[in-house]
């Protein structure tokens, strides 16, 4: 949906809603990077995206509920972690998070136990966000480059790039 708002949206987007994603990606995509969007729920979907994945981001509201609702997910995402033996990573991203609050800080020490990281990098709860999704932009195009979501993906990038050493 957000792809066809804009028909100079340079993203290419394709559905792959199948349990085969993993094996399907490879005769799709010669990208360098490629992001699946996926579901809180642990299913044969979630299962197969997290095969195809070098990288695990999991966003978590700064609500309990949010924790409670990941914790199947990060069984699977910890299995899979094992037998990869350390060649896949994740980590949690705090989103939603509201200013001037600290439930985002409670939430990354109530995250601990899960013993996957939380980002340093909190995404914000901020307009900006669905008015950019709503010309079927990003926050790039549509805010100055001092912008404070700019900002904040910008830090978000280059946090997940250092667990692949590229910083
Ligand atoms: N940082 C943010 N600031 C403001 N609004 C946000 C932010 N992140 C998400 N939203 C809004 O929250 C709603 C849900 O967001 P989103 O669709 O990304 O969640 P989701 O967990 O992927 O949901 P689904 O499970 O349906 O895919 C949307 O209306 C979106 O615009
Ligand atoms: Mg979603």
């Amino acid at each position: 949906d957000w792809r066809a708002v804009d028909e100079d949206n340079p993203v290419p987007v394709i559905g792959l809603d199948r349990p085969t994603l993993d094996k399907d990606l490879k005769s799709v995509s010669d990208k360098d990077y490629v992001v699946i969007d996926g579901s809180p729920q642990a299913t044969s979907l979630a299962i197969s995206a997290i095969k195809a994945a070098d990288f695990i981001l999991i966003p978590v509201q700064p609500s309990p509920y949010d924790i409670w609702a990941t914790s199947d997910l990060v069984d699977l995402v910890q299995q899979r972690i094992e037998m990869m033996d350390g060649q896949l990573k994740a980590a949690f991203v705090v989103s939603r998070a509201i200013q001037n609050t600290n439930i985002g800080k409670e939430v990354a020490t109530a995250l601990l136990d899960y013993n996957i990281p939380v980002l340093e990098t909190r995404v914000m709860q901020r307009v900006a966000y669905p008015n950019s999704a709503a010309l079927g932009k990003t926050v790039f195009d549509t805010e100055s480059p001092s912008s404070n979501a700019i900002q904040e993906i910008t830090a978000l990038v280059s946090e997940i790039q250092t667990f692949f050493g590229e910083e």
